[in-house]
């Protein structure tokens, strides 16, 4: 499978990465970066940080440094002012690539087609390429987005989730466009499907450098949740979506098409995605809902990529 990753790297997201980088049936031709929980120069160094971590050349490139329109409100208060818990890594050997990550998602998905397209953070780099070049929108094969809630409780808001809320305007353009749009909801990365202490000291007990990153560069995010939602599970929404896109057979248990929009205008609202469960608007469906996963399929995959 080839895949193009769309990232705000901070905890979750790097372990997502790793996931993928890690899988011998994976082939990421390509990483952008993109603003959402710290900022860009953050996200990409911890990008290339995670890609080094995991012996990968992969190509990354840094994207846009900004929502379209509202202002940037990074959440360094959940994954640490660096985004990976502040636990001191050292700055990664190489940079990023020279070409802009919107220029990089356009190229890279005219250049594989068919290729599946993974979006770990806010969708801005995304609507951006959609809105230069319309055409990519037919070459993605699968486009799996962790963001939202259907219709569920939001992280951020009430109403709304992380990756959507940021920058709303560009996830309304997203989910409207023609993209086959598989959307992860941050209700599906919960509950069970969070690693409880004894899956966690399990991870730990692999005893591998990535069974250790990933539960330090975590460490600052559970105990953000821990505080935030009472849980003693480590939620992780972006390795939630991460293994939609690479085994949706084996990982999705449930899941239905539905027509989504996503607000972009009300400030109590913000980012919250609309799910037409009854069908009552009659607009056509534009997106594969993810209901629930197999959650140890899931853990298992965990698993296999901090032992690698
Ligand atoms: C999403 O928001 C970010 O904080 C995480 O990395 C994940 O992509 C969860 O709402
Ligand atoms: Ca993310």
């Amino acid at each position: 499978m080839r895949m193009i990753i769309d990232t705000d790297t901070a905890s979750d997201d790097a372990v997502a990465l790793a996931m993928a980088l890690n899988h011998a049936e994976v082939d990421v031709v390509a990483m952008t970066t993109v603003a959402g929980n710290c900022s860009l120069e953050d996200t990409t160094r911890n990008a290339l940080y995670t890609a080094e971590l995991c012996g990968s050349a992969v190509p990354v490139y840094a994207g846009a440094d900004r929502p379209l329109l509202v202002k940037a409100r990074p959440a360094t208060w959940f994954h640490g002012m660096d985004g990976l818990g502040d636990q001191g890594y050292p700055p990664p050997s190489r940079s990023a690539e020279e070409e802009d990550g919107v220029s990089a998602l356009i190229n890279h998905i005219r250049g594989n087609p068919g290729s599946t397209l993974v979006t770990l953070g806010p969708l801005t780099n995304v609507a951006l390429a959609m809105a230069q070049a319309p055409d990519i929108v037919d070459l993605v094969g699968r486009c799996v987005v962790m963001g939202g809630t259907a219709n569920k409780v939001g992280n951020v808001t009430p109403a709304a989730e992380f990756n959507l809320w940021f920058d709303p305007h560009a996830a309304r353009m997203v989910f409207a466009s023609d993209l086959p749009i598989e959307m992860v909801g941050w209700e599906v990365c919960r509950g069970e499907a969070g690693l409880d202490p004894t899956e966690q000291a399990a991870l730990r007990a692999l005893d591998t450098p990535l069974a250790h990153f990933f539960l330090d560069c975590n460490s600052t995010a559970f105990e953000s949740a821990r505080r935030q939602s009472g849980t003693d599970r480590l939620e992780l929404p972006d390795p939630t979506a991460m293994a939609v896109a690479i085994d949706r057979d084996r990982v999705v248990t449930s899941s239905s098409r539905h027509y989504v929009e996503i607000e972009a205008e009300s400030q109590l609202t913000r980012g919250m995605s609309v799910v037409d469960s009854l069908d009552v608007t009659g607009s056509p469906a534009n997106v594969e809902v993810i209901n629930a996963i197999d959650t140890d399929r899931f853990k298992q995959m965990l698993s296999e990529a901090a032992a690698g």
